[in-house]
């Protein structure tokens, strides 16, 4: 890495998956207003996007971020599939029959569902919605409890994608972040989805990992490419101790420096180009033909909770605990804790916490750092100009003098060698961010 880009790089910043970021979001937006806003989103009868948030595993590892945790028990999960039965009518009774085109299941892992859970979920979906018309089924996978009968259900019901946590395939490291999953179980999940028919197979990678060295990740890489999945997401461990306390089980201390991330970075780069894969924004790869590919190449990538995707509803539905909703007003976030949200949906109210109603500055601030991040470039023209951001142009001038930003007239452009940098040049433009006190991980 450049030097004068190692400074940058130690910067804590957003990753910018909504703007403003959800520290901002307040009590302000609550059940109601969230309830106006579906309903406005039905008048539109444009088609929406679901995101089903299931925040439970089996064992927690020790890295993870993600709003989950351990069900070792049938009774909370069961309880859990009530309620979220119960939210999605809710929904639908502010929205109406709705179409919706496209489904993510995210986690924790989805599928410490039973068959039978998916089952009543979906037919709750059905009863709600008009799903004739989904282009897209996705859902986050633990290749590790993975069974052919809940394989045979998410072809049932039409599942196009299925994402394998897989992070390293390196013992040492797999032991050090509290994941033991040997290759042959991720080859065994990616083969039963295939002969299921199931067309889509993504991996999670994860570099910054204990232990993890330039050759692990490298070779993991290897591995994953061998396997053939047709996307891969390349994570950089974001070590948040503070925030997760989990993580306080890594030790600090077997963690790749600044250097070795970047150059582990470069290398799962490298192994996933020579393989055929295009690299699509900051973290995913993907094979040429690719709907997210195709999308980046036509500048149709967006970016949202989910990271980037190539959906193009301007209305997205957050269901389960902690999940947001994006609509065109703004953000709502349900609430993270699990008694609460389901406290809020047994009295028939939709329990949401906190969100944002974005202004008309925010979205273009929003349209901007979106653009950023998924084409590496924005023409400030149809926003008013450069003289139209001055703050954000006084900002951008160390950045684009080491080399982050080039700016000429109304567009600036990141050169490929500090793509890596990208959420620096569109902190420039985060006009919240500066009053912030939230502590976010390192840019790289
Ligand atoms: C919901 S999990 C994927 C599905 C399933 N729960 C699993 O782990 O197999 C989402 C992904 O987020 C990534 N992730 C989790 N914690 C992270 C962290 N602290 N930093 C960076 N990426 C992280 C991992 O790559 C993980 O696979
Ligand atoms: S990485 Fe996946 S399986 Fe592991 S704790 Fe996080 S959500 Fe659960």
């Amino acid at each position: 890495m450049d030097e004068r880009h190692i400074a940058y790089a130690e910067r804590n910043l957003p990753r910018y998956t909504s703007y403003p970021t959800a520290p901002h979001f307040t009590s302000a937006v609550t059940g109601a207003v969230h309830a106006q806003w579906l309903a406005d989103a039905g008048a539109r009868g444009d088609p929406v996007s679901l995101y089903l948030h299931v925040p439970f595993c089996r064992d927690i590892c020790w890295y993870c971020g993600c709003n989950t945790k351990a069900a070792r028990r049938r009774e909370p999960v069961a309880n859990y599939v009530d309620t979220l039965r119960a939210e999605i009518a809710l929904i639908a009774a502010a929205t109406g029959r709705v179409a919706v085109k496209r489904i993510h299941w995210g986690g924790g892992t989805p599928n410490i569902l039973a068959p039978a859970d998916f089952d009543a979920i979906f037919a709750a979906l059905h009863d709600a919605f008009d799903l004739s018309a989904r282009a897209e089924h996705a859902i986050e996978i633990d290749p590790r409890t993975l069974t052919v009968a809940q394989v045979e259900t998410f072809a049932r019901h039409g599942v196009t994608r299925v994402s394998l946590g897989v992070q390293d395939f390196n013992a040492r490291v797999q032991e050090a972040i509290g994941r033991i999953q040997p290759a042959e179980t991720v080859a065994r999940a990616a083969a039963m989805l295939r002969h299921a028919g199931v067309r889509g197979v993504s991996f999670d990678l994860m570099y910054g990992l204990p232990h993890q060295g330039v050759t692990e990740a490298r070779d993991s890489a290897r591995v994953a490419a061998a396997m053939a999945p047709d996307r891969l997401s390349v994570f950089g461990y974001a070590h948040v101790p503070w925030f997760k306390t989990r993580q306080r089980l890594i030790d600090p201390d077997a963690l790749p420096d600044l250097h070795v991330r970047n150059a582990q970075a470069d290398a799962i780069a490298e192994v996933l180009r020579d393989a055929g894969y295009l690299e699509i924004g900051l973290d995913h790869f993907a094979r040429a033909d690719d709907s997210l590919a195709i999308a980046a190449r036509d500048g149709a990538l967006r970016r949202n909770f989910q990271g980037y995707v190539d959906d193009d509803c301007d209305t997205l539905i957050g269901i389960g605990a902690s999940a947001i909703s994006s609509m065109p007003q703004g953000y709502a976030q349900n609430s993270a804790e699990v008694g609460q949200w389901a406290r809020a949906v047994a009295s028939g109210v939709l329990p949401v916490a906190r969100g944002y109603a974005l202004t008309q500055a925010d979205r273009t601030h929003r349209d901007i750092i979106e653009r950023l991040l998924c084409d590496f470039e924005v023409d400030l023209g149809p926003y008013g100009g450069r003289a139209a951001f001055g703050e954000a142009m006084r900002a951008l001038e160390g950045p684009a003098r080491d080399g982050l930003a080039v700016c000429a007239d109304d567009r600036i452009l990141i050169p490929p060698e500090a793509r890596r940098l990208a959420r620096v040049v569109a902190n420039a433009f985060d006009a919240h961010h500066q009053h912030s006190p939230a502590r976010h991980s390192r840019a790289v």
